[in-house]
């Protein structure tokens, strides 16, 4: 019988190095390896997935690399590699170019540099190639996540013509135009290395046209498409939610506010998340509303993500500047208006989640956003939903009748009448919209998604 494998650039257990130099294991959290892991959990699938540092490869040197329930398979990469693959290639140039995030006056420059990172970037598909085509059985399926491996699945079709290779694509997919930026030969290899896949998985459909799309520009034909939105796991959210920490989070949260209205928002601090913008829009109400001064608060989480990228903590920085020059200018002793967050404090931001008045996820371009789905979950105030037209979300939470209230991501004046208008609506419209919200995202788990992509794989 065949079996199935998963591959992900970061996996469900990596490790860091304490300052005595004993590994401490650091489990998934938040987003999608966290998702793959409780969907995965004791089924003992082979997960691939690659060393993040020298720790993860101490780990598994020592055979410290082992999770019961699962059959890790860790594919050592060394640290240049590494950088060249994740940092200049995968995060700095495909994560921008599908997110429509590049500042074209000044970035990208495809200059020898890049060049050699984009060899790193070869390595890196073909040491995983090279790993899973060594280990799967005949005729196994293998679901591959994210544009970290856009060249493994040609990769495998010519190793392993037997084997099923699915992609699923977490991000948006790049319309052509921002493909086009991209050397010719880069993108032709990159569409040549996606057509390798038997099938390629999307969260919404408008990221599938885009995919299709650039196919056609480049006059070829594109791999099997299909769209499978993931949803949150709500019995596990809740159970979270409902824990001790959280609950003193909660209690915590409820003080620090002193009965004000809150806007809350929760996010990695990333530049397609448009924080900035969002404060911005929570200016522009305090001027063109001041009746709301004093009522109500910000309240912005945004805990760390790739920090080793300089464009990260360039916009985080812009992020803190951002709030601080707000809350100067409008706070007062007994009111800071934006409470900004920039730790890894997920109790805190499940507090903010359950008590909101208004959810802001107002992305330039987002995959999916999980938020926007667990907001409206574990929300106790029939709290409203803000939502980008560009989050993928956007089609199930708005569009199908999901009660969202929607928004052009760069138009800050429009975001702030939207807030207003949020915050003012009446208490039978905001039960209904948040129970429609709930039916919404209660109909679509991630165990759908899971499921979802097993059937692609019969294709
Ligand atoms: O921002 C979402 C996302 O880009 C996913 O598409 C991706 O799988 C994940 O983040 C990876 O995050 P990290 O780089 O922290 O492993």
């Amino acid at each position: 019988m065949s079996g199935t494998m998963v591959v992900s650039n970061r996996g469900p257990l990596t490790f860091r190095a304490a300052p005595d130099g004993a590994l401490v294991p650091v489990r998934a959290a938040g987003g999608l390896a966290s998702s793959l892991h409780r969907i995965l959990a004791g089924s003992g699938t082979t997960w691939a997935s690659v060393t993040l540092g020298a720790a993860d490869r101490a780990a598994v040197a020592q055979g410290l690399m082992h999770e019961d329930g699962l059959d890790l398979l860790p594919v050592v990469i060394d640290d240049d590699t590494y950088r060249q693959a994740y940092d200049v290639v995968a995060n700095t140039t495909l994560w921008y170019c599908h997110h429509h995030l590049f500042d074209l006056p000044h970035r990208p420059r495809f200059d020898r540099h890049w060049r050699a990172a984009w060899e790193g970037y070869r390595v890196y598909n073909r040491a995983m190639a090279d790993v899973v085509a060594a280990r799967a059985g005949e005729g196994d399926t293998v679901f591959v996540q994210d544009y970290h491996f856009s060249l493994l699945g040609r990769m495998l079709a010519e190793a392993r013509p037997d084997l099923r290779a699915v992609h699923f694509l977490h991000t948006p997919f790049a319309a052509p135009d921002m493909l086009a930026v991209l050397p010719d030969d880069v993108r032709a290899e990159l569409l040549d290395g996606m057509a390798g896949y038997a099938a390629c998985g999307f969260h919404c459909h408008q990221w599938e046209a885009g995919f299709a799309a650039c196919y056609a520009a480049a006059g070829r034909p594109a791999p099997r498409t299909f769209v499978a939105p993931l949803g949150p796991d709500p019995d596990a959210l809740e159970t979270e939610a409902a824990s001790p920490r959280c609950a003193a989070a909660t209690a915590a949260l409820r003080v620090e506010v002193g009965g004000r209205r809150i806007i809350a928002r929760t996010d990695r601090m990333e530049p397609s998340k448009n924080i900035v913008r969002g404060m911005l829009a929570f200016e522009e109400l305090l001027t063109t509303h001041p009746e709301w001064r004093g009522q109500v608060v910000h309240v912005a989480s945004a805990y760390p993500s790739r920090q080793g990228l300089a464009e990260y903590l360039a916009y985080a920085a812009d992020v803190e500047h951002t709030a601080e020059r707000i809350n100067h200018a409008f706070g007062d002793e007994g009111w800071t208006p934006i409470m900004l967050s920039v730790e890894d404090d997920w109790a805190r931001s499940l507090a903010a989640l359950t008590l909101s008045d208004v959810l802001l996820v107002n992305p330039v371009r987002d995959g999916l956003n999980l938020v926007a789905k667990e907001g409206p979950l574990l929300n106790s105030a029939d709290g409203v939903l803000v939502l980008s037209h560009q989050a993928g979300a956007w089609d199930e939470l708005a569009l199908s009748g999901g009660g969202a209230l929607g928004i052009n991501p760069f138009d800050v004046a429009g975001t702030a009448d939207t807030l207003h208008a949020a915050l003012s609506m009446d208490a039978p419209e905001r039960k209904a919209r948040a129970a429609a919200l709930r039916g919404a995202v209660r109909g679509r788990t991630a165990a759908d998604w899971w499921a979802d992509q097993l059937v692609a794989a019969q294709g």
